[in-house]
């Protein structure tokens, strides 16, 4: 079962209210989705995207999907075709996204995504593109291992890793990757455990990133995102990796600036406009009792911007 992380937080900040429309990026199990869809009610619209086909199929299925909620199979890097295609246009209520995978696709054994049960080198969320853990894990060089466990994973001993994966291939399962990775860190054991994970942990997270190209799509979904959002409508966005928190806070930070002149220059000559109003100075976290019912809320970190008028003028001094 996969329990939605910060629900009564991402309620608050997108402000459902009845006969808006919501757009949910990552319908996952539907946990926000349906919140949200009912939270607004039947005079309201509520967009449900996920790239995940799997998870469409399921949610469709469902008798009980609220009936004011429409699905669509896409990554939400596309939002804005998505919208022009549900001849919505754009979002008066909010946009949310909840990052990473769901309990449902790492349950999956098959889906690859899991060092705990054995299954197949595969990883993709969208399972119809051609890219997958196999081909990483079996074709990529050594150095392109490397960077991706470091740049992603953020372990320092990618480089040992990286070689361990080249000497061992070919490499077709999950268990097989996780054990070759855990005889490589074997030796720094005790430096890298700093919080007692597994070991594979980083270097599963990291493929699984560069395998969905998820900075990528999300870098291009805040920008669209925020493009399509009505004045007064929300942007809440929450994440699980210090990469991608990084990336929606300096996101907000720049969409929020009202100039970029140098300090010092009497007259703005920039014509920036701040786009969004920051909501949440530093983010919000699960509280303890939510961590402790929900191990998967210790990471995550929700911030929200609100989308501006564009009377908002420049007043620089
Ligand atoms: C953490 S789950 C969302 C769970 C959901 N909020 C709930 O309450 O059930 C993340 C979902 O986002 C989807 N996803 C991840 N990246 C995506 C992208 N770029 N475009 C669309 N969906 C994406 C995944 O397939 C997964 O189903």
């Amino acid at each position: 079962m996969h329990l939605p992380v910060l629900l009564e937080e991402s309620l608050e900040y997108l402000k459902v209210e009845p006969g808006k429309t919501y757009l949910d990026a990552t319908a996952g199990a539907g946990g926000h989705l349906s919140a949200i869809a009912k939270r607004a009610g039947e005079s309201s619209t509520v967009i449900g995207l996920d790239r995940d086909i799997n998870v469409i199929e399921r949610l469709g299925g469902l008798a009980d999907l609220p009936s004011n909620i429409r699905l669509f199979h896409s990554n939400f890097s596309d939002i804005k075709s998505v919208l022009a295609d549900s001849g919505i246009g754009t979002i008066s209520g909010g946009i949310l996204a909840d990052l990473g995978v769901s309990s449902m696709q790492i349950d999956n054994a098959e889906r690859g995504f899991s060092f705990q049960q054995d299954g197949p080198l595969d990883m993709r969320m969208d399972t119809t593109s051609s890219l997958s853990a196999h081909t990483i894990v079996n074709e990529f060089s050594e150095k392109e291992i490397a960077d991706i466990i470091f740049h992603y994973g953020e372990d320092r001993h990618a480089r040992a890793i990286a070689r361990a994966i080249v000497k061992s291939r070919p490499i077709d399962s999950t268990m097989q990757l996780a054990s070759i990775v855990t005889k490589s860190l074997a030796r720094f054991a005790g430096k890298n455990s700093k919080h007692n994970k597994n070991p594979a942990t980083r270097t599963f997270q990291a493929i699984r990133m560069a395998v969905n190209e998820e900075l990528l799509s999300l870098e291009k979904f805040l920008e669209d995102a925020s493009s399509c959002l009505e004045p007064g409508a929300r942007l809440v966005i929450i994440t699980f990796h210090s990469l991608e928190d990084r990336m929606v806070k300096q996101f907000f930070r720049t969409k929020s600036l009202q100039c970029i002149c140098p300090p010092r220059h009497p007259v703005c000559t920039c014509n920036t406009r701040a786009s969004l109003q920051i909501l949440t100075k530093k983010p919000i976290v699960a509280s303890s009792q939510e961590i402790d019912f929900n191990s998967r809320a210790r990471s995550a970190k929700l911030r929200a911007a609100e989308k501006l008028d564009d009377f908002n003028h420049n007043d620089h001094p």
